[in-house]
């Protein structure tokens, strides 16, 4: 596994999304120097924010495909597993490479595995033999512990805790401040709500909420 901080701003890197997780992988992008151009593409639908310094191309403008082969690497900043996934998808079947952004601060063990297309923000740490899959983003200060499992498009929000061998399912959402005890098994597609403490496995395509988590009718 690459890390960051180490080959000084050579390589141009396309953020695709232009919100909040776009601005917060352009701060991480930047805490690491190697990068020596970052731009963006969004759709402008959304209304999407100017970024002084960082050219935003609109997505309905552009010829997706072509214009990601003009950057070194592609990382996918979207909040949402699903569309996370999908633009990934398109990444990967044009060719280019997806960056994989490490904050400086965070700490990895050299014993873990993060995949490619993951943000991994300030402070967070990924301890040994931990396994953090494609397209997940681990947010600030959270904390994957020893032999915990992040499956593929998971999002961890900020302060999330999670406990030895705990596992979370592909593109589940687990909530800021949350906590998952130790060899706890969160499913795929399920929602942790912030602030649950999750003691028990949470099934497939469940939301979860409170202390104790509960399922939220
Ligand atoms: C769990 C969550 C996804 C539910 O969202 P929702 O479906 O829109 O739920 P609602 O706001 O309609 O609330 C439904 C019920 O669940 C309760 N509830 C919602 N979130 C809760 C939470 N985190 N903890 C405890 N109870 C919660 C509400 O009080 C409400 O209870 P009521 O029916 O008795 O009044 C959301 O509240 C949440 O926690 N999201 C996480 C946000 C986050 O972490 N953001 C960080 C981004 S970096």
């Amino acid at each position: 596994m690459e890390t960051s901080g180490f080959t000084k701003n050579t390589k141009r890197l396309l953020i695709w999304g232009a919100g909040d997780q776009g601005t917060v992988a352009l701060d991480c992008a930047l805490a690491m120097k190697r990068y020596s151009r970052i731009d963006f593409l969004d759709i402008k639908e959304k209304g999407h924010r100017q970024i002084p310094g960082h050219t935003i191309y609109e997505e309905a403008k552009e010829k997706v495909s072509e214009l990601i082969h003009g950057y070194d690497e592609v990382i996918v900043a979207s909040g949402s597993n699903y569309l996370r996934e999908k633009k990934i998808a398109q990444v990967l079947a044009a060719g280019v490479p997806l960056a994989t952004l490490i904050h400086p601060t965070a700490v990895i063990s050299p014993l873990a595995h993060v995949a490619n297309g993951c943000t991994i923000l300030a402070g967070a740490v990924v301890n040994i033999n931990a396994y953090v899959g494609i397209g997940c983003i681990v947010n600030t200060h959270a904390v994957i512990e020893h032999d915990c499992l992040a499956e593929d498009y998971v999002n961890i929000c900020p302060q999330v805790s999670m406990g030895g061998h705990a596992r979370i399912g592909r593109r589940s959402f687990i909530g800021i401040g949350s906590t998952i005890l130790d060899h706890i098994t969160v499913g795929r597609e399920s929602i942790v709500g912030a602030g649950a403490v999750v003691i028990r496995d949470v099934p497939d395509g469940t939301t979860v909420v409170g202390v104790p988590a509960k399922r939220k009718h």
